[in-house]
Order: structure tokens, then C-alpha cells, then sequence
């Protein structure tokens, strides 16, 4: 199979700080939409919130160069779409169950097997890049990853029971998130924020972080633009962007 044309420049490295300084020093000097940095190891991977990523040998850490033409409203759907992307390809690919949990973690049996985290640049009130990171946990056990998260996390190894091919399980990511990339440019985003609501359970009891602030509701459903729709207790319903919220846990 041609590769896909999000992995037009495909930039392979051992061991780096993380695959998103690597992209951004990229993006900022003109490398196009479409240059994929894959690292084996990340001695400084971060997730959301600038939270530590352990990145040991055998996952998957990459990040993608994209350069969206979208109005606001889609571009805040695109942790949303990633995801799914990432959702479609464990499942068609690998003939996994997959959840998600709002905004973008991927989940097998209710444990978290990736991460997704965007981080774009402006210039003035355009998007100059967004560069897309992804850290799924594959081809190792939970003794590789730090104690705390071994109760909420998996890898494809613990629910597989084998390894899998790195390379072309990457291939198979990159061009759903090329498909789903390319329906939300064409106006789909409705169809794929309705699936990814599917994956997401709705309706659930939930405890979000916003702000200094915790908020405990149920989650109904996500905004035209991927916010979660929380309803309070007092039957206000609150919309919670994601760059400003984390789920804490299930409702008390
Ligand atoms: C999260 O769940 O908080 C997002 C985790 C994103 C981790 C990936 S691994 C590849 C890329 N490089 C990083 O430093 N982070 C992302």
C-alpha cells in the first residue's frame, strides 16, 4: 500500500527529549503539513496540562506536522477527530473494543492505551501549524510504566497478548487520521464528533477539574465544537472547553 500523504516526510529518530520539540522546530522553519517525527524513546515526553509521558522502548511516539485551513469551530474539534482516528485503526487494524474519554484518551476495557496531545501556533489570528502528538502504549507490560499509572493504564502487549508490528500499525493510524482529517476539512465534522459521542458513552457521571474549580455532573453530549455539555445537579447545563478541563473520575 502507498503511503499515506500525512507521512510525506517521515523523520526517524532513536532517543529524543519528545517528538513535539523535534516537530516544532520543523514546523517553525517551513516543513509541510504531512512531516511525521517518529522517536523509539522520549527522555522528556509531556502529556496535557504539561504532565510527565513515560515513553519507553516498544510504543509508539509521534508527532505530525498539520497546517489546518479551518474556522475555529472545526478546529476545536480536531483532539476529538484524532482520537477517533486512532479508535477506527485499534479496531479495524487490531480487532480491539475502543472507548474514548473526553477530550482525546483512548481506552481498552476502561484503561487508557493513548494519548493525544495538540499544541498549535498562531500567527496573528491564523493557525500557522498544529502539531498533533500521539503516545500509544504498545509493544510493552505495565512494569514498564510508573507505578501510579499501572491501575488506569494499558498497553497493546497486556491486551493482546502479543506484540505488534509498530510499523504498520503506524501506517494504519496515520491514514484514518488522514481520512478523518479530510472529512472535517470537507464539512463533516458533525458525522465524526456524533460517532466519536458513540465511543464515549454518554450519558455518564463524571468529576471534571476546570480551572481551580471541580465540577461533578453528567456529561450528555458534546457542543457543535467538541465542548462536553455537563449537566449540574441544579439541572444547568454547563459547556466545558477541553483545553480548560480534565476528568478527574467517575461522579461521586
Ligand atoms: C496526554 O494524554 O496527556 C497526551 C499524551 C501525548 C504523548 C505523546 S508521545 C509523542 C508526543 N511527544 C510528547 O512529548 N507527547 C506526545
Amino acid at each position: 500500500m502507498p503511503l499515506p500523504t500525512l507521512a510525506k516526510r517521515l523523520v526517524r529518530l532513536e532517543e529524543v527529549s519528545s517528538t513535539m520539540d523535534v516537530a516544532k522546530q520543523l514546523a517553525e522553519v517551513g516543513w509541510p503539513e504531512g512531516t511525521l517525527v517518529v522517536a523509539r524513546t522520549q527522555t522528556a515526553g509531556r502529556g496535557r496540562f504539561g504532565r510527565y509521558w513515560a515513553s519507553p522502548e516498544g510504543g509508539l511516539w509521534f508527532s505530525l506536522i498539520l497546517r489546518p485551513k479551518l474556522e475555529p469551530e472545526d478546529f476545536s474539534k480536531l483532539p476529538i477527530v484524532i482520537a477517533l482516528a486512532i479508535a477506527r485503526a485499534l479496531e479495524k487494524h487490531l480487532g480491539l473494543e475502543v472507548g474514548l474519554k473526553w477530550p482525546n484518551d483512548v481506552l481498552v476495557r476502561g484503561k487508557k492505551v493513548c494519548g493525544i496531545l495538540i499544541e498549535s501556533t498562531l500567527y496573528g489570528r491564523e493557525i500557522a501549524y498544529a502539531i498533533v502528538g500521539v503516545g500509544l502504549n504498545a509493544n510493552f507490560g505495565l512494569e514498564a510504566l510508573p507505578e501510579e499509572l499501572r491501575g488506569i493504564a494499558t498497553t497493546l502487549r497486556e491486551e493482546l497478548g502479543r506484540d505488534v508490528d509498530l510499523e504498520e500499525l503506524l501506517m494504519a493510524i496515520v491514514r484514518e487520521i488522514q481520512d478523518a482529517y479530510l472529512a472535517l476539512q470537507e464539512g463533516r465534522g458533525e458525522e465524526l464528533l456524533k460517532e466519536a459521542e458513540q465511543l464515549m458513552g454518554f450519558p455518564r457521571g463524571l468529576r471534571l477539574l476546570v480551572g481551580d474549580e471541580v465540577l461533578s455532573g453528567v456529561a450528555i453530549g458534546l457542543a457543535s465544537d467538541g465542548s462536553l455539555l455537563l449537566k449540574l445537579p441544579d439541572g444547568q447545563v454547563r459547556q466545558l472547553h477541553w483545553a480548560l478541563a480534565t476528568v478527574l473520575g467517575a461522579q461521586a
